[in-house]
Formats: structure tokens, C-alpha cells, sequence
């Protein structure tokens, strides 16, 4: 069975990169001349998503501007012959359904995503960060609805990183037995510490039992984290691995920023 919706909170303020984010919101950064949001939601295409969800805050009104036709800049570019450039602004346009939900406060990726219970219903689902960008032979949400089809419960999608960067991340312990099977999560382990060199990458494909979860979480520093939520279903619930040969860029820090874009641009252009 494929995963037809999809959740992308894009609503935090992006505070680790501003002054930028004051105006623009971090989903809509470029990556040579396509935002990030862009690239994710022509991966969702990719990969049979139907419905596309965005959590956005009330001054991220650029997101919804930017999926819009824009049929004078249509008619200029028709004129010129440039059938290509047409089909490149309209393609997620054309072929998804955007649908846009507001999260009134920044409490963080727990409520973001809570926001969206009523329209997921009883479905799987997959869930996306907006600031985060990959680069690889196959769209990441092709890789998570694979493992999806193989293992039928919830899966965190995770990338291979360098020991030097496991401090960074959410680290996968998996199933010396079964390892696909993932037992835990280890919030950024020191470099020996380290349960493997798996990287939670933000890709999820979850049951809808996770909302009765994101109900129950406390908030930690005013945020309602989806890790805890994901910690409280683990001990009810499968997870396994969606992992993905793609590399991953967490575009919410300068330096991943500035190396998705020099890599786009030897992969991309
Ligand atoms: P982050 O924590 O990386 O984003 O959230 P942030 O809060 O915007 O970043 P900083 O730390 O202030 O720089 C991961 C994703 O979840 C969204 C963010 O927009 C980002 O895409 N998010 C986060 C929400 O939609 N709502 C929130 O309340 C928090």
C-alpha cells in the first residue's frame, strides 16, 4: 500500500538563520534557483504523495504566493517558447494538492504536526522537514515508501553520516539481531558513544496512532517535541529503517547550506 499524504512543518522561525528568515521563510531558500520547499514537494511527486499538508505560520505567506499560477509571467514566457520553464514553475503545482494549515505559535514539531490530525484520518503518512534538502540516484520519499511496502509499520528514515558528525544528530540503535529493526534513538551521542553511524535524516512514514501520542507529550522548553512522541510509541509499536542513499543537508545551519548548494550545483546543473 503507498502513502498518498504528507505532512512538511515549515513554521518554526528558522532563529539560526537569521536575518534572512525574518523575510524569507527557511523552506523557501534556494538551492541554485529552486526553494528547498521545491525540491521536496517534486520528490513527493515522485513517489505517488497526493496530498501535501504545510504547517506555515501567518507571516509565511511568501510559501503560499509562491505555489500559486502566475499566468501574466506564464503568457511572457509561452511567447518566448520556453515550454520547459513553464513546466518547471507549474509541475508540483499542477499535479499535487497543497494544502495549507497555520500554526498559530511556534510550540514546536510535536504540535506542528498534531495541527494536522483531522485531515490524515486512519491513513499512514509521511512527514518531511522543510529544511532539509537530499541529493541522490532516487527520491528520498521513493526510498521511505519501499521500506514502508517491505515492513508495514512506522519508519524513521536515516542517513549514513561520518563519526564526526554523530554529535550532531538523532542516532539510530538497531536489532543486533534484526537490524532494520530500530530499538532506539540516541539524541547526539558523543563520537564513542555512538549506537551506529545512522542518522535520524527528519523522513517519516507513520502510523496515524501517533497522534494519540502528540497528545500526550509534555512540553520541553516550550516546544512539543515529535521525538517524544516517536519515544512513547516505540515501546507500543514496530519501527524500522528507511535507509536512504541519498546525502543529506540540513539546510538550517550555514555550513549545510552552503554545501548542498556547491554539491547541487555539481550534481544538479
Ligand atoms: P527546527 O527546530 O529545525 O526549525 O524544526 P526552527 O525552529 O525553525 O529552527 P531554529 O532552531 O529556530 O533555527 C524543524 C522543522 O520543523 C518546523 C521548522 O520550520 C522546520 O522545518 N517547525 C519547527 C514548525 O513547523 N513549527 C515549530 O513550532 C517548530
Amino acid at each position: 500500500m503507498k502513502v498518498t499524504k504528507l505532512i512538511i512543518p515549515v513554521a518554526g522561525l528558522g532563529t539560526r538563520f537569521l536575518p534572512i528568515t525574518k523575510a524569507v521563510p527557511k523552506a523557501m531558500m534556494p538551492i541554485l534557483q529552486k526553494p528547498v520547499l521545491q525540491y521536496l514537494l517534486e520528490d513527493a511527486l515522485r513517489s505517488g504523495i497526493q496530498d501535501v499538508y504545510i504547517v506555515l505560520n501567518h507571516d509565511q505567506e511568501l510559501i503560499r504566493d509562491y505555489f500559486t499560477h502566475k499566468p501574466n509571467l506564464e503568457e511572457k514566457i509561452k511567447k518566448e517558447g520556453k515550454i520547459k520553464t513553464i513546466e518547471t514553475l507549474n509541475y508540483v503545482i499542477d499535479h499535487l494538492n497543497i494544502h495549507y494549515i497555520y500554526q498559530d505559535e511556534p510550540l514546536g514539531t510535536g504540535h506542528a504536526i498534531l495541527l494536522a490530525k483531522e485531515y490524515i484520518g486512519k491513513e499512514p503518512f509521511m512527514i518531511m522537514y522543510g529544511d532539509s534538502f537530499f541529493l541522490g540516484k532516487y527520491p528520498i520519499t521513493l526510498e521511505l515508501q519501499k521500506a514502508y511496502t517491505q515492513f508495514e509499520c512506522n519508519i524513521i528514515g536515516a542517513s549514513e553520516v561520518e563519526l564526526q558528525e554523530v554529535n550532531k544528530y538523532g542516532m539510530l540503535l538497531l536489532d543486533e539481531d534484526d537490524e532494520d529493526r530500530i530499538l532506539g534513538i540516541v539524541e547526539k551521542p558523543a563520537l564513542r558513544e555512538t549506537p551506529s553511524l545512522l542518522a535520524c535524516n527528519g523522513t517519516y512514514i507513520l502510523q496515524p496512532s501517533i497522534f494519540k501520542e502528540l497528545e500526550k507529550i509534555k512540553q520541553v522548553s516550550g516546544e512539543y517535541l515529535l521525538t517524544d512522541a516517536l519515544f512513547r510509541l516505540m515501546r507500543k509499536e514496530e519501527f524500522y529503517v528507511g535507509k536512504t542513499e541519498s546525502v543529506f543537508y540540513d539546510i538550517g545551519n550555514m555550513n549545510g547550506y552552503i554545501k548542498a548548494n556547491q554539491d547541487a550545483y555539481k550534481v544538479l546543473k
